[in-house]
Parts: C-alpha cells; structure tokens; sequence
C-alpha cells in the first residue's frame, strides 16, 4: 500500500501518514512556465494499492486538475488500484441542473475523476449522498458525525443541547446528528412570503433557553450560519454553536462569522485551514486524520468501512 498527497491539504497528508505509520510516497508536483501541471512519481508503484489525497477546494481548478494529472500518472506507473481519497469534493453543489441549458458539473468531475483511472473513491460528508450514484466505481462516503459527536460530548451537557437544521434541505443530516447524541432537533425554516419581501426565519422546535448547535456540510460565505444564529438567539436561544464539516469560508465569511453571535464555529480540516483562519477566536478545528486513516487501512485490508459508523 502507497499513500499520495496532492498539495491542497499537506497537513492533513501529514497526519494521517503518521497516523497509519506509514512514510509518504514521494512525488514532484512541477509547473511549467505557463502554469500547466506536471507530477513525477519518484517511487515504484508497480502492482501497488495506492492512495491519492486531495481536496478539490480553493483554487478548485488547479487541484482538481492536480489530483487528475496524479491519477493518470499512477495508472501509467502501473499501480494495481487507484483510490482518490477527496476529503472536501468541490463542485458537489452543482449536482442538478437548476435551470434550463445549465450543467450538472459534480457528474463531469466524477466521469473527469474515474476517466483519469481512479478505481475507487473515498470521499466525505457529500453534499449530496446521491452523487454517490455519479460514479461508476466503489465509492465509500465517510460522516464526521463520530468525530463532531465526540467533540459535543466533551463540551456540552447533551440534556440541555437541540441539533438544528440550518434549512430544511438539511435535516436528514442533522437528524443523524441528533439521533447519535440523543438530543432534540429543530429546523430553521426560511420562507419569502411575497417575491420582492425580505425572508422570514421560522424555528419549527423548540430552541428557548437550549444551547443550539447548528449541523451543516459547508460553510461557504457564512451568511446561512449567521442568520440562522441571529433568528435562533431572538426566539430565547442559550447560545448558538456551528459544527460544519467544510470550511470552505469564502466571500468575507472569516470576518462574518468573528463579528457574528456565534459562540463557536467548529469545523474539520477537509479543506486546509488558512493561518487568518486559525487566529479568529470563534473558529476552532477538528482533525479527521483518524477517521480518514481508518478508512484507507480498512479499504486496504478489504474490510468493512460502514462499520466504522456503527
Ligand atoms: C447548501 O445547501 C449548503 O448545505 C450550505 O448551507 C451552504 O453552502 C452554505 O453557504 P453559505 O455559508 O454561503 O450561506
């Protein structure tokens, strides 16, 4: 078994190599002058089951087209099966056409992904557990929910915590959430009565005096968090805790969510922290090395993955 790491997450490369005990394969990633990708694999891989991290996050482009380049330049070194490990699967969001003439690019990427010579996929709290179906190939969807459980049990006392929904497109989600807890669950309900009126916030639960943690896949511009924070707080929330899988946090979001009333916004580390990130102090991260780390070893040994979630 080789492992790969592409440059979108070096850190979280790191850890899990440390956590499986194993060294990194070494590989050269280059750029010609014209920014085009070139990737040396600098080990022997012939008849190896290899590994390949990468997030497709910002810049999405350059590391999707990176994690492509690799994959391609493993089947050519002769790898016996090929496993994209894709912590954070950009572009899962276009995953339907909302419009006529418009793309469904999360099944471009995956045929792009299965095209280059990926065997399998091991991927994180999709957007949409249907992409699953975009592959052809095994596809293994991971849930942090183990890891984020964990860290809720260490902070709050449960009896007085409601999981929320941020929107109604999210309750399947939370509810997995709520039920591993054994805790309440609300949703933020966002309706726009007439065209042109403003959006009205309606809690469907009940949230007075509980300390709210709202569960979501991304957090993005963080304009979602923080105007389900503002509604939960005005209807007698204790506090209000974000836990979110991808910290995307684009378009202003680090300063949004430090000025917002967000007690704490926790996400993982599936998309590479930035240092801005790591200094504001209502942001905090939590690695999921070991989650990710079990998978892979399981995937290796041909043992059940889903039984990590038992
Ligand atoms: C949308 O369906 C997602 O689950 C997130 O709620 C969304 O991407 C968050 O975006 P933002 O932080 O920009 O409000």
């Amino acid at each position: 078994m080789k492992f790969f790491c592409g440059n979108s997450n070096p850190c979280l490369g790191h850890d899990i190599a440390s956590y499986l005990n194993i060294p990194q394969g070494k590989a050269e990633v280059h750029r010609f002058a014209d920014q085009e990708i070139f990737v040396e694999i600098q080990e022997n891989v012939r008849g190896q089951d290899v590994f390949v991290l990468q997030s497709t996050s910002y810049p999405t482009n350059d590391h999707l087209m990176e994690l492509l380049i690799m994959i391609d330049a493993l089947r050519r070194s002769s790898a016996r099966r090929i496993t994209a490990v894709i912590p954070y699967f950009g572009y899962a969001r276009q995953d339907r056409k909302p419009g006529p003439r418009t793309p469904i690019s999360a099944k471009l990427v995956a045929n792009l992904i299965t095209g280059a010579g990926a065997n399998r996929v091991l991927t994180l709290d999709l957007h949409a557990g249907q992409i699953q179906g975009f592959f052809d190939i095994p596809t293994d969807n991971l849930y942090a929910v183990p890891v984020i459980s964990r860290d809720i049990k260490a902070h709050y006392s449960t009896e007085n915590v409601v999981v929320v929904s941020p929107d109604v497109g999210g309750v399947v989600r939370a509810r997995a959430l709520a039920k591993r807890i054994e805790s309440l669950l609300a949703i933020v309900d966002k309706r726009r009565e007439k065209p042109g009126e403003s959006e009205v916030m309606n809690i469907i639960g009940d949230i007075t005096d509980k300390d709210c943690l709202l569960f979501d896949d991304i957090v993005d511009s963080g304009g979602t968090l923080c105007n389900a924070a503002e509604a939960l707080l005005g209807k007698g929330a204790r506090s209000v805790t974000a836990y979110i899988t991808h910290g995307v946090l684009a378009r202003g979001a680090v300063s949004r969510i430090s000025e917002s009333k967000l007690k704490e916004l926790v996400i993982t580390d599936s998309i590479q922290p930035t240092v801005n990130i790591k200094q504001v102090h209502n942001i905090r991260i939590l690695s999921i090395a070991s989650l990710i780390g079990d998978a892979i070893s399981r995937t290796a040994a041909e043992q059940s993955v889903s039984s990590l979630f038992d």
